[in-house]
């Protein structure tokens, strides 16, 4: 039988499927790990999972998730397979509620060696929780967003979360648009 564990991708999903390090452990169905390519370019990180998450075990399957897989494919002309989607914390907060800075800091050292392992050239928060968590900061992501963040070796390009764009419509979503498109200009190699 393979050894799983020889891949440090795969071994880092093994420890987070039985991890405890936070309280939200105890109401969790599944953790959502993440999904996608682990060798892509293009990483977003979302807030934490919801019900549909928790139940399925993956990021953003949810109304919010068609919505970003829709931006991503007219925008970016991706799909899943061709980037990375994962959250701040990977287990649910009861009643959906904002993660707590206790349980964001017990899920970051598996965010970052995530993120040290794809090694993205670009990774686009959604949302005030994911952007200020990323960016140390306390500023709101309307402030935040329309430019990017030098973040280690990548750049960070702060947008809404897709929930948000459900609730406000149009120009948070055409504000999404752009920011999307800043991502993919930096892909590129460009400004
Ligand atoms: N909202 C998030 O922030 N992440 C998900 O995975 C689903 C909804």
């Amino acid at each position: 039988m393979t050894d799983l564990r020889a891949d440090p991708f795969d071994a880092l999903a093994a420890e987070a499927a039985t991890c405890t390090r936070c309280g939200l452990a105890a109401g969790r169905t599944n953790v959502v790990f993440g999904v996608g390519n682990r060798q892509a370019r293009l990483v977003f990180v979302g807030e934490g999972p919801g019900r549909d998450e928790d139940l399925q075990g993956e990021p953003f399957v949810g109304r919010s998730g068609k919505l970003l897989d829709r931006l991503m494919a007219e925008e970016l002309g991706m799909d899943r397979t061709q980037c990375y989607v994962c959250n701040t914390v990977m287990c649910r907060p009861p009643n959906n509620r904002d993660p707590r800075p206790d349980e964001m800091a017990a899920c970051r050292p598996y965010l970052d060696q995530k993120l040290a392992l794809i090694r993205p050239a670009v990774i686009v928060t959604l949302g005030n929780v994911a952007t200020r968590a990323l960016l140390a900061t306390n500023e709101g992501i309307r402030r935040l967003r329309g430019r990017a963040y030098p973040f280690g070796d990548a750049q960070l390009v702060p947008t809404y979360h897709p929930a948000a764009a459900l609730r406000s419509g149009g120009e948070v979503v055409a504000e999404m648009r752009a920011d999307l498109v800043r991502a993919k200009r930096l892909l590129a190699g460009r400004r």
